[in-house]
């Protein structure tokens, strides 16, 4: 609603995970490097956490954007059902269809395309996000996927995504099992202060190179209330774009900023 009024393309903070305006801070590169690491190395399982709003999710379709297409994907982004419901939702994205939905099927269906990828020199990767939700029994599966393996790497390259709380689950004495087989791991971190201005630069680049002017004075504020949280950045800085339409204002002071953060608390 505000894009024409500042010359906007489309809206720089949208709060969607969209890998089209991914930024590399320090910590989401290197995330990213490892997870390339661990898929071409073959590893297997491999585990992503971060705070709520960090860019996990964003991190996973960027990741799934820059492979190559011989490598297959399953991306779960919500796994909320039963250990079964999960075994059909991870064939399914892969492309492949199901006749009988029973725990024995979906595993000889699984080697059977796995097997074929590999020999063709292909790879397969399985995301599972927000698996701070997943239960011991559906790790418990997960940890069994993890076995499909030849003699000399893993057939599926697993990566668990979460909040902290994955962390902790996986502590559980109960979970040792997967825990000892996890190869790469990452915790993502927010944006260090120093990486704010660019990302909210880059991020206005990208939406159409807009008449804005945020005063330098205003990043502490941005960085004091987000603590570096993608998500909350975004929040702040869309509702300054909304005030400043509102206002007739293409300059944005501390002034805009606490007032928004004041609407937003
Ligand atoms: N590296 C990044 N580059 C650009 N935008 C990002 C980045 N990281 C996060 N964001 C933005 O921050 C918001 C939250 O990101 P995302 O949904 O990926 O977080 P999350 O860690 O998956 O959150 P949750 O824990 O709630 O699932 C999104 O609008 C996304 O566009
Ligand atoms: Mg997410």
């Amino acid at each position: 609603m505000y894009a024409n009024f500042y010359g906007l393309k489309t809206l720089p903070f949208n709060i969607t995970s969209n890998p089209g305006f991914f930024f590399e801070s320090t910590s989401h590169k290197e995330a990213l490097s490892c997870l390339l690491y661990g898929i071409s190395s073959k590893t297997g399982l491999m585990l992503i956490t971060g705070e709520v709003g960090t860019g996990k999710t964003t991190l996973c379709k960027t990741l799934v954007s820059k492979l190559p297409p011989e490598v297959k994907t399953s991306f779960i982004l919500n796994p909320c059902f039963s250990d079964v419901q999960l075994l059909c939702a991870i064939i399914e994205d892969f492309g492949l269809n199901l006749f009988k939905k029973n725990r024995l099927e979906i595993i000889k269906k699984l080697n059977g395309f796995l097997v074929d990828i590999n020999s063709k020199g292909g790879n397969a990767v399985l995301i599972v996000d927000e698996a701070q939700n997943l239960n011991a029994r559906q790790l418990e599966q997960i940890r069994l996927l993890s076995n499909l393996e030849t003699s000399q790497e893993k057939l599926l390259q697993i990566i668990l995504v979460g909040q902290p709380e994955l962390k902790a689950k996986l502590d559980q004495f109960n979970l040792r099992q997967i825990r000892q087989r996890i190869c790469v791991k990452h915790d993502i971190l927010p944006l260090a202060e120093t990486e704010v201005r660019d990302y909210i630069e880059f991020r206005l680049k990208l939406a159409g190179e807009p008449n804005i002017e945020i005063l330098p004075e205003s990043y502490n504020l941005i960085y004091e209330f987000s603590k570096g949280v993608p998500r909350l950045i975004n929040a702040l800085c869309d509702r300054a774009l909304l005030y400043g339409f509102v206002k007739e204002k293409k300059v944005f002071d501390c002034e805009i900023f606490k007032a928004c953060m004041e609407e937003l608390k």
